[in-house]
């Protein structure tokens, strides 16, 4: 059977509806857990007529291999990182920012309204084929290196990893450390040769990817809340025919909703899991980070639309500021 990205692939009437998805997570991430879910939910309510084909721990590239296997529709589906779209527009900035949002309700409040992200959601089919449909949260994003930090002095000399984003890099900085991209699955070597001194990430891909063997000081920094998100072909998702992409979209709404609840016990899990590996886990002075990442805003969203964008999110808030 003929398999692209493109929905049904190239075959008959009678051949199923095959979507490949990229993922850079291990199976025991909650994200793969609920695409699994939404895999298999896909295939029962279609009655195998619609399936959702998962490729974890980027078997088929990292995620900037994964995105443009997407545009040129040779998947169907990825979850990449916020900071991979910030490299095709620089609007997604505003949602990599740290400190645009308070919490996980918060982010899942502002990237679930259409009226805050409609425009940015639909902002790469023209010039790229990729279509956003939605988000998984990251939670909270800490430092974790070789030594504690507890203030921004104390990342002086730290060499940490960030994505590829323009916007990290300078996050870094800004907090005292020196910044070095790196593709996510780079990462355990990488400080297993002390070729890093740490990096940045939730609870739970410190533990998935086993980085605490590594780098066994986390201090909650929780510099941002990041953001995954959820990109299909835009080709594909026009092949769809009307009821195939209600499913899909009503079974999506689903999974993410299931990543959510999923999350909070799996950072848990990942914590304790890390600490009876022999981690350790630090508070910081959070108004000492505060005040060194604040100047990122003005630096960095530079148009009407982003601004806009930032104060609608912000606006969001449970506190409204
Ligand atoms: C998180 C996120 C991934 C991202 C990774 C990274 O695990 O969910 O999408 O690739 O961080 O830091 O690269």
């Amino acid at each position: 059977m003929a398999v692209t990205g493109c929905a049904g692939g190239s075959g008959g009437d009678d051949d199923p509806t095959i979507l490949r998805l990229a993922l850079n997570q291990a199976e025991d991430h909650p994200s793969y857990t609920a695409l699994a879910d939404f895999a298999e939910r896909m295939d029962s309510v279609s009655e195998g007529r619609f399936i959702i084909d998962i490729y974890a721990n980027e078997t088929l590239g990292a995620q900037a291999e994964a995105l443009q296997l997407v545009a040129d529709d040779i998947i169907g589906l990825a979850i990449v990182s916020g900071t991979q779209l910030e490299n095709l527009n620089k609007d997604f900035i505003v949602f990599n920012m740290p400190k645009a949002f308070d919490d996980i309700d918060h982010q899942m409040r502002v990237i679930n309204d259409p009226e805050i992200v409609g425009e940015l959601f639909t902002s790469l089919e023209d010039d790229h084929n990729i279509t956003v449909l939605g988000g998984f949260t990251q939670g909270a994003r800490h430092i974790y290196s070789t030594r504690a930090v507890t203030s921004p002095e104390d990342m002086d000399g730290l060499k940490i990893r960030v994505q590829e984003s323009a916007l990290h890099l300078a996050m870094i900085d800004a907090m005292g450390g020196s910044a070095t991209p790196m593709a996510y699955g780079e990462v355990y070597t990488a400080l297993q040769s002390r070729v890093l001194d740490g990096a940045e990430n939730n609870e739970v891909s410190y533990y998935t990817q086993k980085h605490f063997e590594v780098a066994n000081h986390m201090s909650y920094t929780a510099h941002l809340v990041g953001l995954d998100y959820l990109i299909m072909n835009t080709h594909s998702l026009e092949a769809l025919t009307d009821d195939q992409r209600e499913l899909f979209l009503e079974e999506w709404r689903k999974t993410y909703e299931f990543h959510t609840e999923l999350w909070i016990e799996e950072t848990e899990r990942a914590t304790e899991g890390a600490k009876a590996g022999g981690a350790e886990f630090h508070e910081v002075d959070a108004e000492a980070f505060d005040e060194a990442l604040t100047p990122l805003q003005e630096r960095f969203l530079t148009t009407d639309f982003q601004r806009e964008l930032w104060d609608d999110t912000r606006a969001a808030a449970d506190g409204g500021n």
